[in-house]
This record gives C-alpha cells, sequence and structure tokens, in this order.
C-alpha cells in the first residue's frame, strides 16, 4: 500500500480523462479514475520491482483507517494531522490515510471548527472509501400504505416505558461503549445475550453479530424472518457505540445512544411478545462505531447492497429521549428518503397524534447516511429541532437524569418503530 500510494500520485497527476471512460457523472468530471489509477499503480509498482520511499513525516499507520472529508474544511483543521497526501480526490472529496488511533483528534478538531460538526465518514478498506467519489445509486421511489389498523393498534398497546429506561439504565452503567474499547466490546456481547432471549422457542428468530475488519465491537443483528416475503427486508436500528472526547473516558451515552437502542429493543419485545410474524423479514441492529465516522453501518449497508440484499426501508434510531421545548419528532431530512420521511408522518398523523417536524443536519450526522448511500430509503426520526438537541451528548454527562431521569419521549419512537414496522413489512 505505500509503494501504491507514491505511485499513485504520479498517475493522478497524469490525468483525468480516465473519468469520462469510468461513466462519472458530471459532477464529479473534475475527479479521476482511481480504480484504473490504482491498477496501473500496481502495475508499475510491480515491475519496478523496487521500493518506493513513504510519503515524508508520517509513519506507517499501525491500524490504518481511510477516511473521506469534504475538501473546503480541510483548511479548518489541524494541519499535523493532513501531513501526507491525499490517496485520492475528485473536486469535492479527499480520501487520506489515518492511523485509527488519528480519528479522535480529528473528530474533536472537527467539532471545535465548525458550528455543525460537518462529520467524516470513515472505511477499514481504500476501495470502500473510493465509493465516495462516485455519485451513490439512486434511492429507488415506492409507494405507501397505511391500511393494519387493527394489527397496528393491537401491537401499539403492547409497547412500554419501562423496558426502554431499563434498556438504557443498564448500557450507560458501561464505563463507556467505546468501538476500541474493552466495555464497548462488552456491551455489545451483553447485548447479544440480551437479544437472543427473544429467539427462544422461536424459530423464525435468530441473533448474530457483525464482525468488524478493523475493531473488536461486534454489531449485533435480530432477524426476524418473514412468513410470505422473506428476501424483503425491513431494518430498524441504532448505534449501540458512545463517545466522550477521545480516549478511554467515562461516557454513559445514554441518549446518544443507549436511548435509540433501547427504543429498538423496545420494538422487537413488543412483537415478539404481541405474537406477530411478519411477512417480510425485519432485522434490528444494533451498529457498532457509528461515532467513528460511521465505520460500522458503513460496512453493513455496503455488504447488504454487495449481497444485493433488498431492504425496503431503514430506520435509524439516535437520540430520541431528551424532549427540546416543543414538539415531539423531528425528521432529518438530508440524507434520507423524502418519500419515507412522508410515510412517517402520516404513521404519526394516523396512529399517534405526536407534533412533528423536519431540519436539515448539514452533513450525513448519523447511520441514515450509510444506508442511503448504498441506494436504501433511510429515515431519522430526531427527539428535537437541530438547535436545541441535547447539550449533554459526547460528555460523562450524558446520563439518563439529565434526559428527564425516565423514558417517556423514547416511548414515542417505539411506537413509531411497531407502526412503521407492521405497516411496512406487511
Ligand atoms: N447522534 C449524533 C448525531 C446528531 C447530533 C444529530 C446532534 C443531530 C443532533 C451522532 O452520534 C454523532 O455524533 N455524529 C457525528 C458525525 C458522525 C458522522 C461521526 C457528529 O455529529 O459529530
Ligand atoms: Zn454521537
Amino acid at each position: 500500500m505505500r509503494i501504491v500510494k507514491i505511485l499513485l500520485v504520479s498517475v493522478i497527476l497524469a490525468g483525468g480523462a480516465a473519468a469520462a471512460r469510468a461513466g462519472y457523472s458530471p459532477d464529479f468530471d473534475g475527479g479521476i479514475d482511481v480504480r484504473v489509477a490504482i491498477r496501473a499503480a500496481l502495475e508499475s509498482a510491480a515491475s519496478a520491482g523496487g521500493l518506493v520511499p513513504d510519503v515524508p513525516g508520517r509513519p506507517a499507520p499501525e491500524h490504518p483507517v481511510w477516511v473521506s472529508l469534504e475538501k473546503s474544511e480541510i483548511g479548518a483543521l489541524d494541519e499535523a494531522l493532513f501531513k501526507g497526501l491525499p490517496v485520492a480526490q475528485n473536486k469535492r472529496i479527499a480520501i487520506y490515510e489515518f492511523d485509527d488511533s488519528e480519528l479522535g483528534r480529528l473528530a474533536d478538531g472537527m467539532r471545535r471548527s465548525f458550528r455543525r460538526a460537518p462529520g467524516f465518514h470513515a472505511y477499514a478498506t481504500l476501495e470502500a472509501a473510493l465509493e465516495d467519489l462516485k455519485e451513490p445509486p439512486a434511492v429507488p421511489q415506492r409507494a405507501y400504505t397505511v391500511d393494519q389498523a387493527q394489527r397496528v393498534k393491537a401491537l401499539l398497546a403492547q409497547v412500554k416505558e419501562e423496558p426502554i429506561a431499563d434498556l438504557i439504565t443498564t448500557l450507560s452503567a458501561y464505563r463507556n461503549r467505546g468501538y476500541r474499547s474493552a466495555t464497548g466490546v462488552d456491551a455489545s456481547k451483553w447485548l447479544q445475550q440480551r437479544w437472543a432471549r427473544f429467539a427462544e422457542g422461536r424459530p423464525y428468530i435468530s441473533v448474530a453479530p457483525f464482525k468488524h475488519a478493523s475493531f473488536s465491537q461486534e454489531s449485533v443483528i435480530v432477524t426476524m424472518l418473514g412468513s410470505r416475503e422473506p428476501e424483503k427486508v425491513v431494518v430498524i436500528g441504532g448505534h449501540l457505540d458512545c463517545v466522550a472526547g477521545y480516549g478511554d473516558r467515562p461516557a454513559p451515552g445514554a441518549d446518544d445512544n443507549a436511548s435509540g437502542v433501547a427504543a429498538t429493543h423496545e420494538v422487537l419485545r413488543a412483537l415478539t411478545e404481541g405474537g406477530y410474524r411478519p411477512a417480510k423479514t425485519i432485522k434490528f441492529i444494533a451498529f457498532a462505531a457509528e461515532e467513528a465516522g460511521l465505520l460500522g453501518s458503513g460496512e453493513i449497508a455496503a455488504a447488504f447492497r454487495r449481497d444485493g440484499v433488498n431492504v425496503e426501508g431503514m430506520l435509524n434510531l439516535d437520540m430520541v429521549n431528551y424532549k427540546g421545548s416543543q414538539g415531539d419528532i423531528y425528521f432529518v431530512t438530508d440524507h434520507t428518503s423524502a418519500g419515507q420521511n412522508a410515510f412517517l408522518g402520516g404513521l404519526i398523523d394516523a396512529y399517534l397524534g405526536y407534533a412533528w417536524g423536519e431540519f436539515k443536519c448539514g452533513y450525513g450526522c448519523s447511520d441514515h447516511a450509510s444506508w442511503t448511500k448504498n441506494g436504501y430509503p433511510a429515515s431519522t426520526p430526531f427527539e428535537t429541532l437541530f438547535k436545541e438537541h441535547n447539550p449533554f451528548i459526547h460528555t460523562a454527562n450524558d446520563t439518563l437524569a439529565n434526559s428527564g431521569g425516565n423514558a417517556s419521549h423514547a416511548f414515542k419512537f417505539a411506537r413509531l418503530g411497531v407502526a412503521y414496522a407492521v405497516e411496512l413489512a406487511k
């Protein structure tokens, strides 16, 4: 890889005409065809047979990770982090190779430099990061219907607040759930066992870890196999990891995002204990490593696309238990599906009667972005307007006590999740 990098730079300088050949969109016409460039670089490295010196000033990363960033935002960040050259770039986006241990500094710098964190997206392989230079696949539009009133109402009656509060309490009691910390691994193992209880005596439910290439915290996937069209999949989930600064600091992550995992848990619990079996398959996922640039969901959504999994919709629950001064549920409008957001708004109107609205994050702020990027309709119903969001996130004070001490707000999102599951997986 070190050899490739240097040669790649010379290939990049040599031309951008390959972009047209590879069918890149006009928006990216200043870009380069990185695949062609890499292949050429590999070939000439092999024929040269010798070692090429590394980029000066940067030791080879022990745990390499590839990060894609908006070029316009790099200037505001810690220069020392960008000693090397970008591995690849187009007009708008540059890909850098970092050591995993540098991600904390990068994220921290971003939070300090921008009023809104711009977010960066990280990948365990260069190949996966290069996908960000291409235009993402279009998200298909579909028709939505709301016609399962009897079933929805019966299952909504199963949703309770207490199990949500219990799960938030258990998860936030881990010292932290950092994707590289030992307690972050423990929390994932615990959740696998907790969710395995739903599979007991139900042969159509199974639980499996999703193991990630570059870190040890596993994502957790519960599969509720559909009875009629099992190849069609609905995904409901949220991120399990949390963060407070960087390093092994205490991070309860009660709202960001034990709350979303707990709401997901309650959807799963209410549906199974309510004796429900969907026609389509539902996957409940607790994502590892969201705080590291959507690493976990990025790997999972890309694997689903590679395997041709037909995901009909994805509901991302991230920060659902801190109530703002007004309204109940706010949909993130960017990097999400407008059609699915409208469907969810319609579900609230039909079954729940909550006040809802919308806002724009301004960047791919949570795991929905990974699904959108892979061509799947995704939505994030959020706890408040962006400007009123929980001020304690990413600190040692993100506790249940600081979200009102109960799960009454998250309860609304679990109910929305139940309505969504029943009306989409029918
Ligand atoms: N839950 C947050 C995202 C969020 C925060 C959305 C506040 C709306 C309001 C998420 O866990 C997070 O921290 N995201 C990162 C970006 C991500 C790409 C690493 C962020 O916002 O800095
Ligand atoms: Zn966060």
